[in-house]
């Protein structure tokens, strides 16, 4: 059997990572990188710290409006899987770059398996839930991270090749905390001692680009001061549009993005973690970090339900208490599953065939 996955974006690359080891195992993979990310720590940083193969193909659409990004990667992806004849593609999560790949796919009638499925916000405000729903709409081999995916797309009335695979971010965070806590200097590099700061951050447009609610982030953040924030390029533009880049640099510590490992060394040593990204509260949660997520719903209930996430939205106020007051207590749940879901989705992908 051969298998395409296509991915493009930071937390694609996260995810294909145990996914792609398990695969090569079974069958034969090639790896499409659309170039939706291409600044070093937001792309090749990855391939270097998990270990991920070399993409077989490079495609370089990089950035633009949403029609630009899909069009211009639907068009060369599909050149690709002409050629390359796969039997299914495997795309990730919720970015651009897996709604081009399932489209892509499906109109040449090559099977798509998605990776994270069944995952809703219900605002369809947001980028990521209009992909999510496109994408399993399309797909035809659904796998979930939890039951609530399930529900969701039964919900929809996706019965057929659902299966619950539990969350490969946990398979990522079990294989490399270990590696990460011996090879990460991130602590020592920023002199930082365990459990002496919050760590943040912010890329969700809703939040960026909307100038009365990044202010409103940023104010927050500068009040509360001690923060180590790797920022995300898009963060990084809108705050320097706004003028707000300047006041933010005084009090809290923006860094470039990092990756993988030092990414977990800060998350695991954090006193409490301010996110609206989907994987950081995954993995605050996992770590038993607190989350203070700054968005009005999460497609991540579970970690809310069990009591390690409070939602605050772009509200300063809220923001500040909760970062001040916020004190769950009590274990972690196998919630996303108990790390082995990429080796289910390898044997899945080879029934498929
Ligand atoms: C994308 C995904 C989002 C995911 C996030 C992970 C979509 C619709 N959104 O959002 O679901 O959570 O990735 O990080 O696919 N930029 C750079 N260098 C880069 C990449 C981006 O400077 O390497 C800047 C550009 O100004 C670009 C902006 O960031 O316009 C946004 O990038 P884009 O890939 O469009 O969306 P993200 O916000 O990264
Ligand atoms: N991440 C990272 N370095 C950073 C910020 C995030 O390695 O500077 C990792 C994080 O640990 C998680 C993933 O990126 O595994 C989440 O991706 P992101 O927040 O970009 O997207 P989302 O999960 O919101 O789609």
């Amino acid at each position: 059997m051969k298998v395409a996955s296509i991915v493009g974006a930071r937390p694609n690359f996260i995810k294909l990572a145990p996914v792609s080891r398990e695969l090569r195992k079974r069958m034969e993979e090639i790896i499409v990188h659309t170039g939706q990310h291409y600044d070093y720590e937001m792309d090749r940083i990855f391939f270097g710290d998990l270990g991920i193969p070399e993409p077989n193909y490079h495609l370089g659409v990089g950035s633009g409006s949403h029609g630009y990004q899909i069009g211009e990667m639907l068009k060369r992806i599909e050149e690709i899987l002409i050629r390359e004849k796969p039997d299914a593609i495997l795309v990730f999560g919720d970015t651009n770059t897996t709604l081009a790949g399932a489209v892509a796919a499906t109109k040449l009638n090559i099977k798509v398996a998605h990776v994270e499925a069944g995952l809703r916000s219900f605002n369809k405000r947001m980028p990521e839930e209009v992909n999510r729903i496109l994408v399993d709409h399309c797909s035809d081999m659904l796998f979930c991270p939890t039951n609530t995916a399930i529900l969701n797309l039964k919900n929809e009335g996706l019965t057929e090749h659902v299966c619950l695979t539990g969350d490969v971010m946990v398979d990522v965070q079990k294989d490399w905390l270990v590696i990460a806590e011996k090879k990460s200097h991130i602590m020592d590099k920023l002199s930082l001692k365990p459990k002496s700061y919050h760590l943040a951050t912010i890329h969700r447009a809703n939040n960026t680009d909307d100038p009365k609610k990044l202010k409103s982030i940023a104010s927050a953040f500068s009040e509360i001061g001690n923060i180590v924030f790797p920022c995300h390029p898009r963060a990084e533009k809108f705050l320097k549009d706004a003028g707000l880049w300047d006041m933010l640099n005084k009090n809290v510590r923006i860094i470039k993005p990092v990756g993988y490992l030092d990414m977990l060394m800060l998350e695991k040593n954090a006193l409490k973690i301010l996110t609206d990204s989907g994987g950081v509260q995954k993995e605050a949660y996992l770590l038993g970090v607190p989350c203070i997520t700054l968005r009005d719903e999460t497609e991540w209930v579970e970690t809310v339900q069990e009591g390690w996430n409070v939602l605050v939205g772009a509200d300063r106020t809220k923001i500040i208490l909760m970062t001040r007051e916020f004190g769950p207590t009590g274990g972690q749940k196998n919630v996303f599953g108990s790390g082995d879901a990429s080796p289910k989705i390898a044997k899945l992908m080879e029934e498929m065939n």
